[in-house]
């Protein structure tokens, strides 16, 4: 692989005059599909077939000698006739010779290669990764029948991987002699795919049709856009199966007319900040049949993300869910920023006690071991790196799918029992600030003696990495909160020096449609939040990160703040939230239904955070934690930092047996 891929990078290398990389791409795919058919021995290299290749160097025109006539109508490029220089056949000629051959090689080698040579931004930008082979294999085992004679569509089938695999899977298992019959039939009833790029259709179509000792046309695989029914003319309900690896694509990346139409056709499950794989779903639902299967490869964030309770609410409304796979933040697919999750679904109501078979995999430190062992495991009657757990469907709650095991579920039930509150009943929530141009509004604290500004109108200013827990690293920075000033003309020092940025701050949104003086912060939020006693948080951590600030600090969006509602109803202080918050038990808690981001951090928006459950405690548990809090941060992390450990085991302690908890599940917790 790795000695064809660096003659590939040669051949790019000489016809780098070649401006049109699609081009390109398809005069590497002619060669690859050719070598392929001269190194299994389907086509001979002798001087007749060498002319008639060399005048007609076309996807066409190599397969017409391979089946000594392909029919016209058989649709597979729009390339016209085109004839090679001698110097040019030469080299496709070495090229086929010289390396490594295909001989009994699966035809899904092409694909692979199609893969190595796409440009990676590309991919990125259009939500091209394509499925690795033990995975495809594994999800085709998952819900392909090899006995029925079944349609299986791939809505988005790239190269053709899931394809591939399905064929592969089934074929394996047909007796030899119905091998031929079994093989057109699959390419001209079985196996259709579409997908928006042309050339990974034709590779898909090339995929299959090698994968026959005869031409056969694969007639399922167009090229179209699946979520608009007039570009892709499937009949809706036609599929036994829906297999696929939809593109992720976030709404930054989706066109504005294109959004349009997806929150027309698909506003059920796709709405603001939605992700383009959340319509697959949708538009897989109609193509099929009752009791028809779906599997998708997608990313996990649709069981938690914000933005994806309509889809969580349409899956659980149509579909019975099989299994849930979650990766769990493992990115068995290399090298792209995406954690994985397999969903297999089946079309049509879940019966009222219906459990979802769920296998999650635990959370691993260290380097990544290579896919096929994360998937032994899955087929492993005894997992090691995944636990296997059912979950009751109607209890899915739309606002975020809690999946997690039964001791996790004990600890978690054990808490909901004595926690009457959600946070949210306690607290007021806010955001950061967003200045809009931090340049223009952020100082260092010795820079700003420079500058005479009005001391009213500066604040101490800090980011996420001055959030720990229990502690807040004292700001070096300030803030020049101008939206305190009415009029900018009766502050002098503060204008002059603004001035020098008032093109770039005029060029924001918000001062461009009038809303705010061009010399405002972008998001200044309510200043009088920041003044107050409040409990803040970074949004992205690791661990629990909660600290108390009663120093006035102003921060940036990427923490968080909380204030204490009018004691009404409950008695708890900030001492004790941010000692419960802190403590082992609700860095469990919380993280058994936070938005995972990659292998160990985690999202900390008030949207989950609010979520958690709040015991109802008395005065004076209350005033005791207080106590606790007062000790704690009087005790140096560095200097005292056994002193300190010590009274966190307390307040551990004390929590585990307020809820009940006891040592085996606190062994369950504290492994974790
Ligand atoms: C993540 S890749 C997966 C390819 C293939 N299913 C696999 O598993 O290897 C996603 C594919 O979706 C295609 N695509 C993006 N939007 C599409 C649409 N609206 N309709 C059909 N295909 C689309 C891209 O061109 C890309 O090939």
């Amino acid at each position: 692989m790795k000695e064809i891929i660096q003659k590939i990078d040669e051949v790019y290398k000489r016809y780098d005059y070649v401006e049109n990389k699609g081009e390109m791409l398809l005069f590497l795919i002619k060669i690859l599909m050719l070598k392929f058919l001269v190194d299994n021995g389907r086509v001979v290299l002798d001087r007749k077939n060498a002319q008639k290749l060399r005048m007609d160097f076309t996807v066409g025109g190599i397969l017409r000698v391979w089946s000594r006539g392909v029919s016209n109508a058989h649709h597979w490029t729009d390339e016209g006739k085109l004839t090679l220089s001698g110097l040019i056949w030469e080299d496709v000629k070495r090229f086929i010779e010289d390396t490594d051959s295909f001989e009994n090689k699966n035809a899904s080698v092409i694909g692979e290669l199609y893969e190595e040579c796409l440009h990676r931004s590309h991919k990125k930008s259009q939500g091209i990764f394509y499925t690795p082979d033990v995975l495809a294999e594994y999800m085709v085992s998952l819900c392909v029948s090899v006995v029925r004679k079944e349609k299986i569509l791939d809505p988005a089938c790239g190269s053709g991987s899931l394809l591939s695999a399905a064929y592969d899977y089934i074929l394996k298992n047909t007796k030899d002699l119905e091998k031929e019959t079994v093989h057109k039939r699959l390419l001209q009833k079985s196996l259709c795919g579409v997908d928006k790029d042309p050339l990974a259709v034709l590779v898909t179509r090339i995929t299959l049709a090698l994968k026959g000792e005869k031409y056969c046309y694969p007639a399922g695989i167009m090229v179209g856009d699946c979520l608009d029914k007039a570009s892709a003319d499937f009949k809706d309900s036609a599929f036994d199966v829906v297999i696929g690896n939809p593109p992720y694509v976030g709404h930054k990346e989706i066109d504005s007319e294109y959004m349009k139409h997806l929150k027309a056709f698909y506003s059920d499950v796709y709405q603001n900040k939605g992700d383009l794989s959340y319509c697959f779903f949708k538009r897989g639902y109609e193509l099929l049949k009752d009791k028809g299967r779906l599997l998708f490869l997608t990313s996990r964030y649709f069981m938690e993300a914000y933005n994806a309770q309509a889809l969580r609410k349409f899956i659980r409304e149509h579909f019975t869910i099989k299994r849930l796979i979650d990766f769990n933040g493992l990115r068995v697919i290399g090298g792209i920023g995406i954690d994985p999750a397999l969903s297999l679904l089946v079309k049509g109501r879940a019966p009222t006690r219906h459990a979802a078979r769920v296998s999650r995999f635990f959370v691993q430190k260290g380097k990544l071991r290579e896919t096929p062992v994360y998937i032994e495991d899955l087929e492993s009657s005894q997992p090691k790196l995944h636990e296997d757990f059912e979950t009751s469907q109607s209890q899915m709650d739309d606002g975020l799918w809690r999946l997690y095991g039964p001791r996790t579920k004990t600890v978690v039930e054990k808490i909901e029992k004595r926690a009457p509150f959600t946070l949210e009943n306690l607290v007021d929530s806010f955001q950061g600030i967003i200045t809009g141009n931090d340049k223009a509004f952020i100082f260092d604290d010795d820079e700003l003696a420079a500058y005479n500004f009005n001391p009213r109108f500066l604040h101490p200013w800090i980011k996420n990495r001055n959030v720990h827990a229990f502690e807040i690293t004292p700001p070096v920075k300030q803030i020049l909160y101008t939206n305190e000033i009415e009029a900018i003309e009766k502050h002098p020092y503060e204008e002059v020096y603004l001035k020098q940025f008032r093109e770039k701050l005029t060029s924001r949104r918000e001062c461009k449609n009038g809303r705010l003086p061009w010399y405002a912060i972008q998001w200044g939020r309510n200043p009088e939040c920041f003044m107050k006693k409040k409990i803040i948080f970074p949004y992205k951590a690791k661990d629990n990160r909660f600290a108390i600030d009663e120093n006035r600090y102003f921060f940036s969006a990427d923490i968080y703040g909380l204030t204490l509602k009018n004691r009404l109803y409950s008695q708890v202080n900030e001492e004790f939230l941010v000692l419960l918050l802190n403590s082992r038990l609700y860095n469990f808690y919380f993280k058994s239904f936070a938005k995972k981001l990659g292998v160990d951090l985690y999202e900390y928006y008030p949207n989950t955070v609010l979520k958690l459950k709040i015991p109802d405690v008395s005065m004076e548990i209350s005033d005791k934690f207080k106590g606790f809090y007062d000790k704690i941060i009087n005790l140096t992390e560095t200097t005292q930092k056994k002193d300190r450990e010590a009274l966190l085991l307390e307040v551990d302690r004390w929590l585990y047996g307020y809820f009940d908890i006891n040592e085996e599940e606190i062994n369950w917790i504290e492994k974790q």
